[in-house]
């Protein structure tokens, strides 16, 4: 499903040349549930975003869905990105001055969906994600567990085929992170693919394999005891 050759990321600025990502290779499968850990600044989110298609890369290949990502113009990643994946923040990056239904709504309204099947998706997904009854809420009014949950929600409502979340828990507390957790457990039991930055062992337990990045690159990768059965099918 995703295929990533040699990836180099440098960002450059005045003063300062940043190698955040020195030659990555990595395959993920579809269905697969990844996580990935290593130290702050290691170049964990940038490979995500770049993933995501949210930033792109200095160099080396990147198939997503046998095709090549490198070179495409805005246009044609944001929409392999709109019609493909749901991403999902670390500080939510909800808009403020939407309430959570508008919000929730927005992938759709990118994607041209009609208003009568707007609602009813919208609907049905916060009554999964129990928020129903703040729909129409601001994210300033909610607790941090319910804005993850919108913006969870907001990941999913296109059915993505690739789930990508970064630090999906690290502003939550331990109740609502395992919710988080538990939500993209059953999703990937459904057959999402998913790829997870996190610093938590724990959220990494519930991944089938967890790949560790040190300075830019993968440097190690192990199986997941919990998911050893899932993972050797
Ligand atoms: N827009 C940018 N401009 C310049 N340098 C950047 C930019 N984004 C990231 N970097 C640099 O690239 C490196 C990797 O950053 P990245 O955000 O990917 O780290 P991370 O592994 O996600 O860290 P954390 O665990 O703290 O979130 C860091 O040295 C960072 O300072
Ligand atoms: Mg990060």
């Amino acid at each position: 499903m995703i295929t990533i050759q040699n990836l180099t990321k440098i960002f450059r600025t005045e003063e300062l040349e940043t190698s955040a990502l020195s030659g990555i290779n990595l395959q993920i499968n579809e269905g697969d549930f990844l996580s990935i850990m290593g130290p702050s600044g290691c170049g964990k989110s940038t490979l995500l975003n770049i993933i995501g298609l949210l930033d792109s890369a200095s160099d080396g290949s990147y198939t997503l869905l046998n095709q090549e990502m490198i070179g495409l113009k805005e246009k044609g990643r944001s929409s392999v990105r709109k019609e493909n994946i749901g991403f999902i923040f670390q500080n939510f990056n909800l808009i403020d001055e939407l309430s959570v239904y508008d919000n929730i709504e927005l992938p759709l309204i990118y994607n041209n969906v009609k208003a009568s099947d707007r609602k009813l998706k919208v609907e049905g997904i916060a009554e999964k994600l129990n928020i129903a009854h703040r729909l129409k809420h601001y994210p300033q009014q909610l607790s941090g567990g319910q804005q993850q949950r919108v913006a969870v929600a907001r990941a999913l409502i296109n059915d993505p085929k690739i789930i990508l979340a970064d630090e999906p828990t690290g502003n939550l507390d331990s109740k609502n992170g395992n919710e988080v957790m538990e939500l993209l457990t059953d999703l990937h039991a459904k057959g999402a693919t998913i790829l997870m930055v996190t610093h938590s062992d724990y959220d990494a337990s519930f991944s089938q394999r967890t790949i560790l990045m040190k300075d830019g690159v993968i440097f190690s990768e192990k199986s997941n005891q919990r998911n050893v059965d899932v993972f050797k099918v």
